[in-house]
């Protein structure tokens, strides 16, 4: 909707209320607000008509428009070949006998790999097993006979054309000796500790609320399921590899390419510096382009075989060897007053992982912070099985547990005979409901206010309003969004600034469509008092400072802190090369700053001398510095965490059972807003990610084989253009004073929330309470 203004307060200024005028008194405002000098300023050099809330277009979008945005499976390299895997069909055993001849004699083979001549190799790390780990598992990649899941690579074929490659891949035979495996849910579930995942256990107990629950006057408890899912990314994933001179040389989609490279560099044994990664476009990643087999079979077999490889994955191999979200058996349970307040929260349940890596889905952590209670009682117990690695997928844990905590609330409405948004607000808590930290800016009741005025909510006592209009059942429902903030270590960046008051900006980020490089510019130009245009952004290359994963909605926050730092760096640089006379000469670089073009005195800009000035007496064509952010204490300090309210209208065919969402309404509250233009795209895409989840997806494990059944978007459903409505969003845009640029990410929140709101309209709409994930025709007839 260009030309919308999709904010809903105006005009608020750095000293706001970290919570809202509506619901924060002016005293605890007041005791709240501290504010910390260098990460946390609020611009304090950035002139009036600033690049931040402008609505840039990105940057890279005529690039993507006219198809000169070259990608990882574009990039060639001179006697390059292409590569084709074979996937294991069994779940577990031992490889007897492969027969590779009949490949290797077919018509443009020029080399195949497996177990028996591929090279030693280390395993990978994976994420959270070390600081830098990358990969999905740290299963060792074809070093042994031994299968570990269904699909498992057990062949590579190089081969001249792409064609010649997949042909051969289907000439290879292998025996099995299948073993026994733990493929079946309840199997897994069965002998499920509680999970441990990002450095905790995943389980919470304040108060006895199982025993408030059972005496509790009002209470519903419900049992839901979410499918496991498959990253759909419209660029399926690829590499292109080369050995050059002892340098591994890649083109790869990744979201993070310095621990990607640092990640395949200790398989090879190699120094990380002999590794040279780089993706300066990704087409999605969503969690799930990060380091997996067939990267490191590329660079192995590119090796042996003396050619680059260019190893692009058919859909079915992502399907088959990138992981995706897990499924989950959730149990929510509440208990509460007659006046709404809850004096039970119980969020429990169980999911898959496999015994080489460290990501159990986290779907207890929107519980954690949402509400107020008397007494909570969270845990999540993780069943090992055999199956490909599972991964984070947008919105790990708050997607998938926010679905059924917001259907729970749904039904506690009804019983209290209170309008739901209502429930939601008095139930807001003052401080963290588990931390009892301060919130550093928090606004959900706003957004639910105004979400509900947007939408043209109509407030309910607790009774179904769902019409008919002839064949269709109409209903509404609404949830809330919860993500939380989170800024990981490694934020670097180096900026050049010239004589010509031009800057240069360079780090190891990425921009996988979501608008980095036309934020961060935005970004820089505010903390250098430059013209955003005169901003240029280098990034998507490891050999560039910095380590700035683009995950957990934490990449602009890392990139913010980072542009502080390499911007203080650079005014000391600047500072030293004041000549004797000046009036800034002896002046300490602390009280400086840069602003339209000149260091100036920030107590009085009008001491200044321009940094052409400077340079040239300086006999310097240019500046540059390097910097580090500091440690992300803020996130330690003060409770930080993103919510939204979204309302959402159903259509369901008194006949045929289909379901169609006409209306979506989403307000989020994420602190600042750098670009309203990408908001709106980041928020509305992860909206129609989230119709998916509702509705569609769901990947078919088939429980004897371990097997993924469906492994095509021809049997894989996702939403089209018909299935999304016109999606309204808007967001508070109260500035975070804690967050640097004093935004939160807005990555994901929007694929939060969205599965309840319509879960909540079917039954507004059918009276049909679905608690299984996607709500399709055949659980509406
Ligand atoms: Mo996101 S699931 O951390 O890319």
């Amino acid at each position: 909707m260009p030309g919308k203004d999709h904010r809903i307060f105006h005009g608020r200024g750095p000293h706001v209320s970290r919570r809202s005028a509506l619901v924060g008194s002016a005293a605890t405002a007041a005791c709240l607000f501290l504010p910390k000098p260098g990460l946390t300023e609020f611009l304090p050099n950035a002139p009036a008509g600033r690049a931040l809330g402008t609505a840039y277009p990105r940057r890279d979008g005529p690039l993507k428009v006219q198809g000169a945005a070259r990608f990882a499976a574009e990039q060639r390299f001179p006697g390059m070949v292409y590569g084709a895997l074979v996937y294991s069909t069994v779940a577990r055993g031992m490889i007897r006998r492969i027969e590779t001849e009949t490949a290797r004699a077919a018509a443009g083979v020029v080399f195949v790999m497996t177990q028996e001549n591929a090279p030693r190799l280390a395993p990978p790390e994976p994420f959270y097993a070390s600081p830098t780990g990358m990969a999905g598992s740290a299963i060792p990649v074809m070093q042994d006979a031994s299968v570990h899941w269904n699909g498992q690579p057990v062949a590579v074929i190089l081969a001249t054309t792409q064609e010649e490659a997949d042909h051969a891949a289907r000439l290879v035979r292998v025996d099995y000796e299948e073993a026994k495996a733990v493929t079946r849910f309840d199997d897994a579930a069965a002998q499920a500790p509680i999970a441990f995942y990002a450095g905790r256990e995943l389980q919470y107990r304040d108060g006895d609320a199982e025993a408030v629950l059972a005496e509790a006057e009002v209470s519903v408890d419900l049992d839901f399921t979410t499918p496991q899912q498959t990253h759909n990314q419209i660029e399926p994933h690829a590499v292109t590899v080369a050995w050059q001179d002892g340098i591994l040389r890649m083109h790869d989609c990744t979201q993070g390419v310095d621990l990607s490279a640092i990640t395949i560099a200790k398989v090879f044994g190699l120094d990380p510096s002999q590794v040279h990664l780089t993706a300066e476009f990704v087409g999605g990643g969503f969690g799930g382009k990060t380091l997996w087999q067939y990267h490191i079979l590329a660079a192995a077999a590119a090796r042996l075989a003396n050619r680059p490889v260019r190893m692009a994955l058919t859909r079915e191999g992502v399907y088959r060897i990138c992981g995706g979200r897990a499924p989950t058996r959730q149990r929510v349970a509440l208990a509460a007053r007659l006046d709404g307040g809850l004096t039970a929260l119980i969020h429990s349940g169980t999911t898959m992982k496999i015994a080489q890596n460290a990501m159990t889905e986290p779907f207890m952590e929107a519980a954690e912070h949402l509400y107020r209670t008397d007494t909570m009682r969270l845990e999540i117990r993780a069943g090992v099985r055999d199956m490909l690695a599972n991964t984070f997928m947008r919105a790990p844990g708050a997607a998938v547990g926010t679905f059924p905590l917001e259907v729970a609330l749904d039904a506690l409405a009804e019983r209290l005979a209170m309008d739901p948004v209502e429930l939601r607000i008095r139930n807001e808590p003052e401080v963290d409901p588990t931390t009892g930290k301060a919130f550093s800016q928090r606004a959900l009741v706003e957004a639910l206010r105004e979400g509900a005025r947007r939408f043209g909510w109509q407030s309910r006592a607790g009774e179904r309003l769902g019409w008919r209009e002839g064949e269709w059942l109409v209903g509404t429902g609404m949830a809330t969004a919860y993500y939380p903030y989170k800024r990981f270590p490694g934020g670097a960046a180096r900026i050049r600034l010239g004589q010509d008051g031009r800057a240069l900006v360079e780090l190891a980020a990425h921009d996988m469509g979501m608008g980095t490089s036309t934020a961060t510019a935005a970004v820089a130009a505010d903390r250098l008092g430059l013209p955003y245009e005169d901003v240029e952004i280098r990034y998507g290359d490891n050999r560039l400072p910095g380590s700035m994963i683009a995950a957990g909605s934490q990449q602009m926050a890392a990139i913010g802190a980072a542009l502080t730092a390499v911007r203080d760096a650079l005014v000391a640089e600047l500072a030293a090369l004041v000549p004797a006379g000046m009036a800034l000469h002896g002046r300490p670089a602390e009280a400086m700053t840069i602003r339209d073009g000149a260091l100036v005195l920030t107590s009085d800009p009008a001491v200044r001398m321009t940094l052409a000035d400077l340079l040239a007496g300086a006999g310097r064509r240019e500046v540059s510095a390097e910097a580090t952010a500091p440690p992300p204490s803020e996130a330690r300090d003060w409770s930080m965490h993103s919510t939204g309210a979204v309302f959402a209208e159903v259509r369901v065919n008194a006949v045929t059972g289909e379901l169609r969402v006409p209306r979506i309404t989403g307000v989020y509250d994420c602190g600042r807003i750098l670009n309203p233009t990408l908001a709106a795209s980041q928020f509305r895409s992860g909206v129609v990610m989230a119709l998916g989840m509702a509705l569609m997806e769901d990947t078919h494990f088939d429980e004897r084989s371990g097997r993924i059944a469906n492994p095509s978007l021809a049997a894989y459903y996702m939403p089209t253009h018909l299935d999304v409505p016109e999606i309204d969003v808007a967001w508070t845009g109260i500035p975070d004073p804690e967050a640097p640029s004093s935004a939160r990410g807005i990555g994901e929140i929007s694929m939060t929330g969205l599965a309840a709101a319509v879960a909540n309209a079917v039954y507004d709409a059918t009276g049909k309470r679905v608690r299984d994930l996607p709500i399709t025709l055949d659980k509406l007839l």
